[in-house]
Parts: structure tokens; sequence; C-alpha cells
């Protein structure tokens, strides 16, 4: 068994090659799953689309944004994101998926000893951009953290040109759903009616 983005997969699971995260191909292989996703898994999370875009990255007492740095954050990321999940951590090559963009990625440093405390990753892809993760460390939540980070993330991406900006939310997270809720995403399916929708 694995855990992805909270969610746990037993070996055997069918799947297809949609994926709800575009991390989760390398993840799913790094672990010996098949290339795909089952249907039960796209329909819980929420495709949510960004409609309200106020420009504010509020600073956050104590925590700094930082632009992301292979050499300072990638195995700190992997960290984070077990933490932050209640998971085993990442793999170490995490990255390694075809849009991975590292100027999309940002991290929030304590900024006394520098230490991560959360991250954000976006990229674009053709015709949108996409909010894939943000954690926070159980430690330094409710403080603003994951707020700016996505927000961050979005501004990165309109100055990439970007106008669609899509997350998918896992359904059973009221903390995610509220945070993109907050950031100004609104529900627009799930995200297997949003593959039905574009013909995927
Ligand atoms: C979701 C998560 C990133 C939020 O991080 P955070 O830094 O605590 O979030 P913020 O402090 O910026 O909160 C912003 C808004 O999100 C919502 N929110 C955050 N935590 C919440 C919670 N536990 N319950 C309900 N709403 C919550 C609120 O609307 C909050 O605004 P408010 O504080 O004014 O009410 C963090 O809980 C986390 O890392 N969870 C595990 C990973 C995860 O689920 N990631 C999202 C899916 S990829």
């Amino acid at each position: 068994m694995i855990y992805l983005y909270g969610k746990e997969f037993k070996r055997g699971v069918t799947v297809s090659d949609a994926t709800i995260y575009d991390v989760a191909p390398t993840v799913l292989r790094v672990c010996g799953f098949p290339p795909a996703l089952d249907d039960a898994m796209k329909s819980r999370f929420y495709r949510m689309l960004l409609e309200s875009d106020e420009d504010t990255c509020p600073l956050v007492e104590g925590v700094a944004i930082r632009s992301y740095s292979k050499e300072r954050h990638h195995e700190a990321i992997c960290s984070v994101y077990g933490r932050s999940f209640s998971e085993p951590p990442w793999q170490s090559d995490w990255d390694r998926f075809e849009q991975f963009d590292p100027d999309g990625v940002f991290v929030a440093e304590e900024s006394k000893g520098k230490t991560p405390v959360g991250y954000v990753i976006s990229f674009r892809r053709p015709g949108y951009g996409y909010v894939s993760v943000v954690a926070v460390l159980p430690e330094y939540r409710r403080r603003g953290i994951a707020f700016t980070l996505v927000r961050t993330a979005i501004r990165y991406l309109r100055q990439l040109g970007v106008r669609t900006i899509m997350v998918d939310a896992p359904a059973d997270s009221p903390p995610a759903v509220h945070l993109y809720e907050k950031v100004g995403f609104r529900v627009v399916g799930t995200y297997e009616d949003e593959q039905v929708r574009h013909g995927a």
C-alpha cells in the first residue's frame, strides 16, 4: 500500500492515464503501480477554478516566502510533504514529471533558521495554470502561510500570461477546500466531470 495526497492505494488498483495530480505518475511509478488512476479516486477530488483574483500576498510574521532552490529545498520538501500529510515522505525524484517547473515552486521558510515549513507547487499546462499541491507543517498552520503560498503561485502563473487557473482539492479535506475558496477558487465539479466536459 502507498499513500498519495492523503489517500491510500492498494496494489492492483485499476487506473487510467488521466491523472489528478501531475506528480502522481512519478509517485505511482516509483512505487511500482500501473500508470493510471481509478474512477473512484477521481470523484474524490473537486475540480476548482479561480474566479475572483485579488493580487495580494500578505506577509506572515516570522515566515519568508522564497523561490525554490533545488539545492536548499529539494529534500526538505519531501519531508514537509510527509509530515503535512502524515505519510511516508515523497521519493526524491518527486520533481521528475513532464510539466515540472522549478520557478513555479515556492517555499515558506521560518525566518530565523530558514527551515522550510511549507511549500506550493504550480506549473503551466496547455491552456491553463495548475496549483498542484500546497502543504504546511502542522505546527505552523492557521497563520496564513498556505494562503500566501497559493497567492504567490497564482501571481507567478499570471506573470506567465495564464488566464485560467485550476486546482483539484481532496473533497474530504475541509482545510484544503476552504483554503482554496478563501483564495478565490470555486468548485466547478469533480475531476471526472471536468475530464468528460473537456473530452479528455
Ligand atoms: C490545507 C493546509 C495547506 C492549510 O495550511 P494553513 O497554512 O494552515 O492555511 P492558512 O492558515 O493559510 O488558512 C487559510 C484558510 O484556509 C482555511 N483553513 C485552513 N485550515 C483549516 C482548517 N483546519 N479547517 C477549516 N478551514 C481551514 C480557512 O478558510 C483559512 O482562513 P482563516 O484562517 O481566515 O479561517 C494545511 O492544513 C495542510 O498542509 N494540510 C495537509 C495538506 C493538504 O491537505 N493540502 C491541500 C491539498 S493539496
